[in-house]
């Protein structure tokens, strides 16, 4: 029923350990108590926008938020779909794809948090990868944009293992402090070059005018 209405509710991206979808609202807030327990160690901070650094409440609710957020402000000028990583049935974490004015640009970009105990298991990569398959092989992107703060190594990994090129840096003010980022580009052409791991993409036929396509 609600993904006949909103049937961003009805598109699962399988990658060879996991899936990628909306999640329900239950399921949301599992992912939101993943995050309160943690999505890095403590000194780290790979965001820019502090969501990380509150309390545990806090950051739960952030996750509960954004999610609100990004689906109530979507349209096909402007959307970004922020999808539940999750493996056989467990929350592992959120990665999120965003595009302004895509029909026209043809870019889009990718974040993502897993929880702390979810790193470094190839989790990232791998839902990368399926977003990206969505991005490229579905809705035709000629460009998939990153930007990473250059300590972040295992950000940094997953974009050089996905084949992205280096584009620039953006400098931004943490606080007191300016941060470099690396601004990372992954072309359509670079893409189809590359050896993918298998991901099938189900239900997009009927988003696709939601993405403005
Ligand atoms: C960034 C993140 C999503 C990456 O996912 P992940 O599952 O931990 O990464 P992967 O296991 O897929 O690793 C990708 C590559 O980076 C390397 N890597 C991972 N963690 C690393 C680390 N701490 N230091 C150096 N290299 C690292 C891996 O070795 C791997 O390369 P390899 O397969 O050639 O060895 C995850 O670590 C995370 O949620 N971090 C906190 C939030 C965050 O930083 N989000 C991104 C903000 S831009």
């Amino acid at each position: 029923m609600l993904a006949d209405l909103w049937p961003l509710y009805g598109l699962i991206i399988a990658t060879p350990r996991l899936e990628l979808r909306l999640a329900r609202d239950e399921e949301l807030a599992a992912l939101a108590v993943l995050a309160a327990r943690g999505v890095h160690r403590p000194h780290e901070r790979p965001f820019l926008t502090p969501w990380t650094e509150g309390s545990p409440d806090e950051r739960a609710r952030a996750v509960l938020q954004g999610q609100w957020r990004d689906l109530g402000r979507w349209g096909p000028a402007a959307w970004a779909l922020g999808l539940g990583v999750f493996r056989d049935g467990e929350p592992l974490g959120m990665v999120a794809l965003r595009a302004r004015d895509f029909p026209v640009v043809r870019e889009v970009t990718t974040s993502s948090w897993l929880g702390v105990d979810h790193h470094g298991q190839g989790y990232g990569t791998e839902a990368r990868a399926g977003v990206l398959t969505l991005a490229f092989d579905c809705l035709g992107a000629r460009a998939a944009l990153t930007e990473v703060f250059q300590d972040n190594h295992a950000s940094q990994g997953v974009s050089r293992k996905l084949g992205y090129e280096h584009d620039g840096i953006s400098v931004d003010a943490r606080g007191d402090e300016a941060v470099v980022s690396d601004r990372l580009r992954l072309s359509r052409e670079k893409w189809a070059q590359g050896q993918h791991m298998a991901v099938t993409v189900d239900g997009i036929a009927a988003c696709r005018s939601m993405f403005g396509i």
